[in-house]
């Protein structure tokens, strides 16, 4: 089953508003020539949106995300930023991040409130999913996934799932993590297989080959390939390299690749 590949730009608190307008522009530049049949998304801080939805203006290879909403529509959340003031930008939005889980503690549910909302208003959820290094080393990460794709599924629909990508990102593989590992290319296979056969039990196998899946983690332009190759690796969520236009638009290329 073709599942359409995607690559997505996490750029964090990392850039200015002007450093963020002109990595839009560079990467709109170098994929003038590039052909592609794919997603790629750009998720810049909230400031910066409206400069980079104009950079991207009729230019149908790249597509705007956000890195996080509120689990509520409306009211009184000072600081806090709702799906309804961004659908005037966006069309995709990260959420479940664990640096956004870690800062405010959220959980699995208020993250598939997040999800609901999303799809409520025709937006694109990237749900990252993933263990922690102490889950990974007390032999927790099946477990971890598991009930983080069962909270999820509980409240998925079949069709909702076509409208969605979710990401497993293990968060001690997080470039600012730290340390500086990855998983083996297999292993995120295998949790791939994993998180497709938790959609097989709750739903059917067409259901688990239409989902897409992402690897988030360190990705770069040297180690993306392995990861790609994978089967059911639909694409990747990119942090640290996406921020070098360059850099970025050479994974989006490999990805392309890979993809024929
Ligand atoms: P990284 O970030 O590519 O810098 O590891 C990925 C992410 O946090 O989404």
């Amino acid at each position: 089953m073709d599942r359409r590949p995607a690559v997505i730009a996490n750029w964090k608190m990392e850039l200015s508003h002007k450093a963020s307008v002109e990595a839009a522009n560079a990467i709109r530049k170098l994929l003038k020539d590039v052909k592609l049949d794919m997603d790629v998304v750009l998720c810049p801080s909230f400031p910066a949106l409206g400069a980079v939805q104009d950079v991207l203006h009729n230019h149908e290879k790249v597509q705007l995300g956000a890195q996080n909403i509120h689990w509520e529509e409306k009211g009184a959340w000072t600081g806090q930023v709702s799906v309804l003031q961004l659908t005037p930008f966006i069309h995709w939005c990260i959420v479940g991040h664990s640096e956004s889980r870690a800062l405010t503690g959220e959980t699995d549910e208020q993250v598939q409130l997040k999800v609901q909302l999303l799809l409520k208003h025709g937006i694109t959820p990237v749900i990252c999913i993933g263990e922690s290094l102490a889950e990974r080393q007390a032999d927790q990460t099946i477990e971890r996934v598991t009930a983080q794709m069962h909270t999820l599924l509980d409240k998925a629909t079949r069709t909702s799932l076509t409208k969605m990508v979710i990401v497993y990102e293990p968060i001690w593989a997080i470039s600012a993590a730290g340390t500086g590992q990855t998983p083996e290319p297999d292993d995120v296979a295998g949790i791939m297989l994993l998180m497709r056969k938790l959609v097989a039990e709750r739903f059917d196998n067409e259901a688990a080959q239409r989902v897409r899946l992402l690897y988030g983690g360190s990705v770069k332009p040297v180690n993306v390939t392995p990861f790609i190759s994978e089967p059911g690796v639909d694409g990747v969520l990119v942090g640290a390299a996406s921020l070098h236009p360059m850099d970025f638009v050479e994974i989006i290329k490999t990805v392309q690749q890979n993809a024929q």
